[in-house]
């Protein structure tokens, strides 16, 4: 009886009972398509590069600055001597009425000056030459030349009145310079006894077609030499309603 007992209290502590060693395995289901991981793989570069380039980026090459200058410029002719209704003078007429629209206006100034001066100072000696150099169409040279004339977008031109033309060398002026002159705009002015403009505005535009030639302006020159403040108001006043 007492075999039995123990027998049965055996089998029943081996039922109750996990036999050492023998692993629980849960299954894991297969990845469900469905489920989205919330974390994104982050590639991390395995190589860290140690080397600091030494070659710093190209930069953009510096662009020419142009020297600085007013867009403006003065180019005037004009004889001292003897001249018409004003006897002897040391300053032109004509110079007279450049230097206030450069005072006016900020510009700089370029006087034609003939290479070899062979014009007489005496006045009918004077008008003897430049008649003759009309007849001729002469073409004088003239002395130096302007720095970056193409540089400038407005420019006045003046001279004095020789047999109701300009002088020939400012034909030359202008001949020698067309190219730099296209498309800027050309203000004429002149001094003059009478005979007024005398179709300088028309004579530069024919002469220079590709620029843009405005009015031109005509002042007395006995006025200029002799009732200076009146004409720079005068001039004033048309540069004001020219837009300077
Ligand atoms: C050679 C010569 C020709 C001239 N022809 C004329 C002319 O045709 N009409 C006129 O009104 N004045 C004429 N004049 C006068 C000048 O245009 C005038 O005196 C002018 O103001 C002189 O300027 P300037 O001192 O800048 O040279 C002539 C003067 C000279 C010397």
């Amino acid at each position: 009886m007492k075999k039995a007992l123990l027998l049965a209290c055996l089998i029943s502590l081996l039922t109750a009972c996990s036999l050492p060693g023998k692993v629980q395995i849960t299954e894991i289901p297969a990845s469900d398509p469905t489920v989205i991981p919330t974390e994104t793989a982050v590639e991390i570069p395995t190589e860290i590069p140690t080397e600091i380039p030494t070659e710093t980026p190209t930069s953009v090459p510096p662009t020419e600055t142009p020297e600085p200058h007013s867009a403006v410029l003065v180019v005037y002719f004009s004889r001292t001597g003897e001249q018409s209704s004003v006897g002897v003078i040391d300053k032109g007429n004509t110079e007279i009425v450049a230097e206030m629209i450069a005072e006016k206006t900020g510009a700089d100034f370029f006087q034609i000056l003939p290479e070899v001066d062979n014009y007489p100072m005496t006045y009918v000696a004077l008008t003897e030459i430049a008649k003759r150099e009309q007849d001729e169409r002469a073409r004088p040279a003239y002395a130096g030349e302007v720095k970056d004339l193409a540089g400038y977008e407005t420019v006045f031109i003046g001279a004095p009145v020789w047999w109701n033309d300009w002088p020939m060398i400012m034909y030359t002026f202008f001949e020698q310079n067309a190219e730099a002159l296209a498309g800027k705009t050309l203000i004429p002015f002149n001094t003059h006894d009478g005979s007024g403009l005398s179709g300088f505005d028309t004579k530069l535009a024919g002469t220079l077609p590709q620029s843009n030639v405005s009015a031109g302006f005509a002042v007395l020159g006995r006025e200029a030499q002799n009732s200076t403040e009146f004409i720079r108001l005068t001039v004033n006043n048309w540069l004001e309603g020219i837009g300077f």
